[in-house]
């Protein structure tokens, strides 16, 4: 009873940020994502009738607390589903990508056990079931199901049967780039949960950031299906943008941002006055990610690396969906 999976990052051109229901996952609003081929988790589920309780290693070291129970809560929910509430596992993880640095390890990390846990206790999921799951546990990790580009529908019921992730556009579709410009790998300080949690809670700009959503969503979808990367680029920053504000309004406020992170934007946007495309997004952490055309790839990625305060700048194509190995 055994299985591995790999699942890669996605960086949210449309983000979500806000539950309306904690416990199942359920969002206030809907996003888009594309999914990344230069950051990935790798899984290993192995379900052992011995066990009395789970066992989680990350990168090799026993975790325990709350990313333990995380991980344990989400395999009791694969246990229910299969009607084997007594089955522990160990759970192998291997991240080639920054855990909880604003890097959306979660939802590689999410994505990687669902496929793994699943298939490991004998089910055979649809994509469509299987990102139902993974949003349970990290709602970002819904979309991971899929390459390319995939839009998480916020759904409109109370028991979460149509909240998940359908496919928008394949990896295959169109090669922009991604460049994740890094400042910092530390772990943020205020988690993606908690910071959408006190948003909501408390910032006055909330209502706004939500009445915009259905537009945004509607016209990035008909950019990237005519592959229009200033248009495409141009909503997302916005996107981005409105997201980070409602957290400036927030009671108390916090920002992900660093100096560096405003300087990486500045840099951005003059790369554009020259004539480079070129657009930033940011989720929740201070690294800045940037979409550009392949054919600038040699100058966006030496113009981003001579910032003060960059201290690596990782390249990435479009990846593919979930994968077992
Ligand atoms: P990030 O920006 O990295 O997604 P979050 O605050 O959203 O940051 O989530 C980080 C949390 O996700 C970690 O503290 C841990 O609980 C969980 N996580 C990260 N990687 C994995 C993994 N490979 N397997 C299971 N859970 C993981
Ligand atoms: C800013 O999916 O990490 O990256 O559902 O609580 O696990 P949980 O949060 P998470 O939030 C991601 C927020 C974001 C935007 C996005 O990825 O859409
Ligand atoms: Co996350």
């Amino acid at each position: 009873m055994k299985a591995t999976a790999k699942a890669h990052t996605n960086i949210a051109l449309i983000k979500y940020w806000g539950k309306r229901d904690e416990a199942l996952i359920l969002p206030t609003n809907s996003s888009l994502s594309l999914t990344l081929d230069g950051f990935f988790t790798t899984t290993t589920v192995d379900f052992q009738a011995n066990l009395t309780r789970d066992q989680f290693m990350l990168d090799d070291e026993p975790v325990e607390g709350e990313s333990y129970q995380r991980v344990s809560n989400f395999l009791d929910i694969i246990r229910t589903m299969a009607g084997k509430e007594n089955l522990y596992a160990t759970v192998h993880s291997k991240n080639d990508v920054p855990t909880a640095a604003g890097f959306a390890s979660s939802a590689s990390g999410f994505a990687a056990l669902a496929a793994a846990g699943t298939k490991a206790i004998g089910m055979q999921l649809d994509n469509q079931e299987l990102s139902r799951l993974t949003r349970q546990g990290s709602g970002s990790a819904s979309r991971s199901i899929y390459g390319g580009f995939a839009e998480w529908e916020m759904g409109g019921k109370t028991d979460g049967s149509d909240s998940f992730a359908v496919p928008v556009a394949p990896a295959q579709h169109w090669d922009i780039r991604v460049a994740a410009v890094v400042l910092s790998s530390t772990v943020k300080k205020v988690s993606s949960r908690a910071g959408m949690k006190r948003t909501v809670e408390t910032s006055p700009f909330y209502s706004g950031w939500i009445d915009s959503i259905p537009k945004d969503l509607r016209e990035i979808k008909d950019a990237i299906k005519t592959k229009d990367f200033e248009k495409t680029g141009s909503i997302a920053e916005a996107n981005c943008l409105k997201m980070h504000a409602t957290t400036l309004a927030a009671n108390p406020p916090f920002t992900y941002w660093h100096d560096t992170t405003m300087r990486v934007m500045q840099t951005v946007q003059e790369m554009r006055e020259k004539g480079i495309p070129a657009y930033f997004t940011i989720d929740a952490g201070p690294n800045v990610k940037v979409l550009y055309l392949p054919e600038d790839e040699g100058k966006v990625k030496e113009t981003l690396r001579t910032i003060p305060g960059v201290t690596d700048v990782i390249l990435s194509k479009p990846g593919q969906g979930i994968s077992y190995l």
